[in-house]
């Protein structure tokens, strides 16, 4: 128990942490240039907050949340996902009263306690956005585009994006008639939880991944089929922009988004490499979500991507990713003065912008250039009682295996002009 994670968790270590580094980067230029601003909200919230946002009858809220009592029986939960808490701070700062849009991104980790498997976490994290202010449909483009040119730049080609709409609450009432007629004589043929969805919310079990229920619900009622005038016109916005940025969509008729908040537009990225967890990232329209938390009507969309799975998707796509930057410069020495000199030559490479590093586990001289060869460094500077007496230091190329006299004071200049 003492050396081992929780269940579901998993240690970033320094290779794999490069690969967060560099998509975390990327998120946050491609949000810079799109004007999103970065919003950074608690670990954990009232637990109400999600009962609320994310609903009551929801897998999320029923089974997969870390909630506890703090030491003043405070109903505490930790983050099961990032737009509640977003659309929680817009309210309690006012943001609506300021000139809209707001614009926000996020990089969070989330907690849902589910059952682990390849690309599914009990910890994961998401990098997100939330738009609020407006129903303009370019405002769902912008989000799916952002996403979209993240996933493009980052190098990843083999995904698929799935949009639909889901209606607004009015026309959804409609559906659900529909849909729960249709369903009526087939629930005996229903997985357990879609018997359950069958009472709490049916349009859910459209689609429930089970092959039973998915044969089943041949030709049966989707929400775009009872799409409202204003709805089916928001999709028709929303498919326009896609289609005039070139981004390719498919029509996934039967795609619902497990969380209550969404209404009209709902979509999810696929990569077709890594399994039953193929989701690398998902969101939708919550036009409903802000009221609900008791803010003034105002309308959203939004994403999360799990940065996990994009870098599984990207590593099944055999796109390489960086490793963690090694070292430019050690410094070797001999004998306890160069080792002082060396303490001074190392801050000051490092100021002047070098990863450099120098030996502390008293290794011969031979051991150190082994060591600096296992450390992956370009250049090995050499300093020896004799060389510093002299005020000189050997450098040595290791990728070429040549070396020559460097006068102390020029070393850092050296080094500079041969290039870092
Ligand atoms: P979600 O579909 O629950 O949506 O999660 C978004 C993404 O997070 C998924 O597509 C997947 O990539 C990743 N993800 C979810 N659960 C796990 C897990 N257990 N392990 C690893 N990765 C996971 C939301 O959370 C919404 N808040 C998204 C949103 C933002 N909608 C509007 N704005």
């Amino acid at each position: 128990m003492l050396t081992t994670a929780p269940r579901g968790t998993v240690d970033i270590l320094p290779e794999q942490a490069a690969k967060f580094q560099h998509v975390e980067n990327t998120f946050r230029a491609i949000c810079h240039r799109a004007n999103f601003k970065e919003i950074r909200t608690p670990m954990f919230e009232h637990s109400e907050l999600f009962n609320r946002a994310v609903g009551e009858q929801t897998d999320i809220v029923q089974k997969e949340m870390y909630t506890f009592l703090d030491r003043s029986e405070r109903s505490l939960t930790l983050r099961p996902e990032g737009t509640a808490p977003v659309a929680r701070a817009f309210i309690e700062h006012g943001i609506y009263a300021q000139a809209q849009p707001t614009k926000y991104y996020y990089i969070a980790q989330i907690f849902r306690y589910e059952a682990p498997q390849h690309g599914r976490y009990r910890q994961h994290q998401q990098c997100g956005v939330e738009f609020f202010g407006t129903r303009h449909p370019y405002a769902d483009v912008e989000v799916i585009s952002l996403a979209y040119n993240f996933y493009r730049q980052l190098g990843l080609r083999q995904f698929d994006l799935l949009v639909n709409t889901i209606g607004c609450p009015e026309c959804r009432v409609e559906h659900r008639q529909a849909l729960s007629q249709f369903l009526e004589s087939r629930i005996a043929k229903l997985c357990p939880d879609c018997q359950s969805r069958y009472e709490r919310n049916p349009m859910r079990i459209l689609d429930c991944k089970n092959e039973t229920c998915q044969e089943q619900l041949e030709g049966a009622p989707t929400p775009v089929e009872y799409a409202c005038e204003a709805c089916a016109e928001h999709y028709a916005g929303v498919k326009a922009g896609l289609e005039q940025l070139g981004i390719p969509y498919k029509e996934a008729p039967r795609l619902v988004r497990g969380l209550d908040y969404y209404s009209n537009t709902a979509f999810e990225f696929h990569s077709s490499h890594i399994g039953a967890q193929g989701a690398i990232g998902a969101g939708g329209r919550y036009d409903g979500l802000v009221a609900s938390c008791g803010g003034p009507d105002t309308p959203g969309v939004g994403f999360g991507i799990g940065t996990e799975r994009l870098i599984l998707a990207l590593e099944a796509e055999g796109v390489e990713l960086p490793s963690p930057s090694s070292v430019d410069v050690f410094i070797a020495t001999l004998g306890q003065a160069a080792e002082q000199k060396a303490l001074s030559l190392i801050a000051e490479l490092r100021e002047a912008g070098f990863v450099a590093e120098m030996d502390l586990m008293g290794r011969s001289l031979k051991a150190q250039m082994k060591h600096a060869g296992r450390q992956g460094a370009a250049r090995v500077v050499v300093i020896g009682d004799d060389e510093l007496a002299r005020g000189v230091a050997v450098v040595r190329d290791m990728k070429v295996s040549q070396q020559r006299e460097v006068p102390l004071a020029e070393l850092i200049a050296t080094l500079q002009q041969s290039g870092q």
